[in-house]
């Protein structure tokens, strides 16, 4: 066990590591974070960091000497960089788990391995395998890079009648997954922490609506069936056992129209939709990050509340000006100085008593 007083290293420095790290100080652990920039929202809130490039093996070393366990905030961090911090210091979850989650193919191939649904997906090579797919294709698909894409980007809807040539150049990868589009009732996530003894704590599900593509609210919990409720968080569960997962996953799922469930994307760390968590239940998905990861037992996932989280994108960073005065708001801005369009400037997460 680490006890309080280690120090935590956050490879990223986006607002998932600013809130890890307030998690993370509260139980009185120290961060240091590594990242590609000055002033980062982690970095904000941290006692040390070290602003380097990913491919700079000497900060890297420099980072793994300063830290007594280590994790990361985000998913493009390039495997090399993990894998030369896993060689000093633990690194969790381990990095083979990011490996999977950072490509699609990958991650689709784990899922139908251990048995898990997703929607129909096949492999594409380039734009003359994708003419082939396109030919025989029966309704819509979507086609994605297969490596590098976030918030939408590198995503192409396709149908039979899509030039080919056109579209792969739109999706911008080196190798796509061309997927079967589902027509879904909604999409819902599930969080799940666990320890190093198998030990886990499940958050209920809850439904995420996306705008262009990025998340837009979650509602916590989803209005679903209780036995699809169960089922999906015993999907989550078994895809954290079967990763050997120590720390958090998020695991994205679509509802389709008759109720199933398919496995949509994986997450081995904090996700958008588990804010909500911080205002609303006994342990915050960030802590039970930081508590994995240094060996404590898991907090009480347990929610005092129901919730919906608004994400503050680009300009509606504003509306905290009115949302500050509302009792039932919580407010939390990320310290980025700069407002972009599409840019995830903070959230809102606004509490309403639990239903049953
Ligand atoms: N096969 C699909 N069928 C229907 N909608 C999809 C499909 N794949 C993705 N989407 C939509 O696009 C969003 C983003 O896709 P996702 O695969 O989660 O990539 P990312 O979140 O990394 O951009 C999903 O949340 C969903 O709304
Ligand atoms: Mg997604």
């Amino acid at each position: 066990m680490l006890a309080p007083g280690a120090t935590i290293g956050i490879l990223g420095g986006g607002q998932l590591g600013r809130m890890t790290a307030l998690a993370a100080a509260r139980l009185g652990y120290s961060v240091h974070v590594f990242a590609t920039e000055h002033d980062s929202p982690a970095a904000q809130v941290s006692a040390g960091v070290t602003v380097a490039a990913y491919d700079d093996s000497a900060a890297l070393a420099r980072f793994a000497e300063a830290v007594d366990v280590a994790t990361f905030e985000f998913e493009n961090i390039p495997a090399e960089a993990v894998r030369k911090v896993a060689a000093l210091k633990p690194v969790m979850p381990r990095p083979e788990i990011l490996e999977i989650s950072q490509d699609r193919l990958r991650e689709k191939d784990f899922l139908s391995r251990i048995g898990v649904a997703t929607a129909a997906y096949q492999e594409i090579g380039d734009a003359t395998a994708l003419a082939k797919a396109l030919a025989g294709l029966k309704g819509r698909a979507v086609l994605k890079s297969a490596r590098l894409g976030y918030d939408g980007k590198g995503q192409v809807a396709v149908d039979g009648s899509t030039p080919p040539d056109e579209a792969w150049r739109q999706m911008g990868g080196a190798r796509g997954i061309l997927e079967e589009f589902v027509d879904f009732r909604c999409e819902v996530s599930v969080i799940v922490a666990r320890a190093a003894d198998g030990a886990m704590a499940t958050y209920p599900p809850v439904e995420n609506r996306h705008v262009n593509h990025i998340l837009d609210t979650t509602i916590a919990p989803a209005t679903l069936p209780p036995e699809t409720a169960r089922e999906a968080e015993m999907i989550a569960r078994d895809i954290a056992a079967r990763l050997d997962l120590v720390g958090v996953l998020a695991v994205e799922m679509f509802v389709t129209k008759d109720g199933k469930l398919l496995v949509n994307e994986l997450a081995p760390r904090p996700h958008n939709s588990g804010h909500w968590t911080i205002d609303a239940c006994a342990t915050s998905q960030f802590e039970q990050l930081v508590r994995a990861i240094c060996g404590l037992p898991l907090g009480s996932p347990e929610r005092h509340a129901d919730a919906v989280m608004k994400n503050l994108i680009g300009d509606e960073v504003e509306t905290w000006r009115e949302a500050i005065a509302d009792p039932s708001a919580r407010v939390h801005l990320y310290g980025k100085r700069k407002v972009l369009p599409g840019r995830k400037m903070g959230h809102i997460t606004r509490l309403v008593p639990r239903r049953p």
